[in-house]
């Protein structure tokens, strides 16, 4: 287990939103004591306020250009062993998708439509699902994405039924055969 709690790149999550990639994204900051970047944080820190009030005031597209930008920093950051979170969007750009394979191992968190609709009924926060129907909304948008996601991914992962600790020794065995591969 030592080795694998080391891999020497950043470990990118990407995945619809509720797939758990903020949960897992600590989980794994926990166990390998990497910084964590969490993307939409980060970018609500320095805009100042929450993403609904970006989405609402500025629109999509400039908050598309933040998360852009974000990326094109890390990026060029040098060191590496971060755990990147990303925005459930982040992959619609084609030249995020370039960058998130650029800077370490994607791992692509999934879960069915079903489990996705629970999830992210708890809150508003998500300014994409203010929808008259929200789960159509999500099948439309999930249908959109996933050839994104899995266009990005090194790993693609179904979380459905397991818990944060399995996912996460999941992806650090998964790395650790990448890194240890030369792939
Ligand atoms: C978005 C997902 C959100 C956030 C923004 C847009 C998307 O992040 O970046 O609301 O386009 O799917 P989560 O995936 O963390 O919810």
């Amino acid at each position: 287990m030592s080795e694998m709690k080391c891999p020497p790149e950043n470990i990118v999550l990407i995945g619809f939103m509720g797939c758990g990639k903020s949960t897992i994204g600590r989980a794994l900051q926990q166990r390998l004591g990497y910084e964590l970047v969490d993307m939409d944080q980060v970018i609500e820190e320095r805009a100042g306020k929450p993403i609904t009030a970006i989405f609402e005031e500025d629109g999509e597209p400039a908050f598309r250009d933040m998360e852009s930008a974000l990326l094109k920093e890390l990026a060029t950051a040098s060191g590496g062993r971060r755990i990147i979170s990303t925005g459930g969007g982040v992959v619609v750009r084609p030249e995020n998708r370039e960058s998130l394979r650029n800077l370490g191992y994607v791992v692509w968190l999934d879960a069915p439509a079903s489990v996705i609709v629970e999830r992210t009924g708890k809150t508003r926060s998500r300014p994409l699902l203010h929808a008259a129907n929200p789960e159509d909304r999500i099948r439309t948008l999930m249908d959109e994405r996933r050839p994104f996601y899995q266009e990005t991914a090194h790993l693609k992962l179904d979380t459905k039924g397991l818990d944060s600790n399995e996912v996460t020794t999941g992806i650090l065995e998964c790395a650790r055969y990448f890194f240890t591969s030369g792939l």
